[in-house]
């Protein structure tokens, strides 16, 4: 089987670019940027990674966060990812990326988008992987500050294709952030939000009915409310689940206890994704293995989980065409 999901061609469409900083890059931009940070060794930097909550990750997260100061650091923490996923067999990426963690820190909001491109550019003609930017508002942060950030972006609609919310769920429900969605979607950008990792079903209804999203972030929660489940298979809105992150971040206590089997069988569009692998412990293809060995899935299993994720995808319908032979010729092959 692992072979299998090695060669599976992937689409990820839940990514947070600053987490994907691992711990020797981050020890080689602080020595670049002069930058102290509290660990002495990258084993010193692994062990702190033991977390009981979303919280106490997204504490370490905004922390590491500080060693990225220039374009180039930027695009060096993309380009790593790409071409670790690239040889993953990652055929399509989606990337979120906080502006506010660098924006509140004295980076410009230029500074991060133009590095992160230039590596997307680069990925796209030198590894091909295809790839879009969505930019995600900070909850814990306010409406107006979220206001703000969308502002930057404007000028820039042709280089980030959506809009996220992402940050500490619980006590910071979609609702906060009504009318900046709304203006988000009037300029033409695409909307999704975390909602349910943490938070209640409330908080996935609220990101549907008030936000108007295109697709659910984790949304495991949703499972709590029937009516919300019927609701999600009836518009057929994707989930964006991220199984090792759930157990890192104890959604989930045990893999055999994770949600995405039953999410398939009720006929939700479930996929496979990474959140922030330098963090939890792996990339696709470690993601795929870990929940496969914990709830026993097989092959079609997977080939669902592939071809949800190209639907749930931003691409158009001739871009997904192809990767969906792409999906039919490996699975011929390996059948
Ligand atoms: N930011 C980065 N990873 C996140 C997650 N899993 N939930 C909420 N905000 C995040
Ligand atoms: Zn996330």
């Amino acid at each position: 089987m692992d072979t299998f999901i090695e060669g599976l061609p992937k689409v990820e469409l839940h990514l947070h670019i600053e987490g994907s900083l691992e711990p020797e890059l981050m020890f080689a931009l602080a020595q670049r940027n002069k930058i102290d940070i509290p660990f002495k060794s990258v084993d010193e930097v692994r062990k702190a990674y033991d977390f009981s909550n979303l919280q106490d990750f997204l504490d370490i997260y905004y922390q590491g966060m500080n060693v990225l100061q220039t374009e180039q650091d930027f695009y060096d923490l993309t380009w790593a990812y790409l071409d670790r996923v690239a040889k993953q067999n990652v055929m399509h990426v989606e990337i979120f990326f906080d502006p506010q963690g660098h924006t509140e820190r004295g980076v410009a909001f230029e500074t991060v988008l133009d590095g992160i491109t230039r590596a997307l550019d680069d990925g796209r003609k030198k590894l091909g992987v295809s790839s879009f930017l969505i930019m995600c508002f900070l909850r814990h942060l306010s409406e107006d500050a979220a206001f703000e950030t969308l502002k930057s972006a404007i000028p820039y609609k042709h280089r980030i294709l959506g809009v996220g919310l992402d940050s500490s769920e619980k006590g910071h429900p979609p609702s906060k952030f009504k009318n900046v969605f709304a203006e988000a979607k009037k300029e033409g950008f695409l909307i999704m939000a975390h909602a349910g990792e943490e938070g209640p079903p409330e908080y996935v209804w609220e990101a549907l009915d008030m936000l108007k999203v295109d697709r659910i972030d984790h949304g495991n929660r949703s499972l709590e409310d029937e009516k919300l489940v019927a609701r999600l298979v009836k518009d057929g809105t994707a989930l964006t689940v991220c199984p090792l992150s759930n157990l890192k971040l104890c959604v989930v206590k045990d893999m055999k206890d994770h949600p995405l089997k039953k999410m398939l069988n009720l006929g939700l569009k479930a996929t496979i994704n990474s959140d922030d692998p330098a963090y939890f412990g792996g990339y696709m293809n470690e993601n795929f293995k870990a929940v496969t060995d914990g709830l026993n899935l097989d092959k079609s299993d997977l080939l669902t989980i592939s071809r949800n994720s190209i639907h749930a995808s931003f691409l158009d319908k001739a871009a997904k065409d192809v990767l969906l032979g792409k999906l039919d010729t490996y699975m011929k092959k390996a059948a």
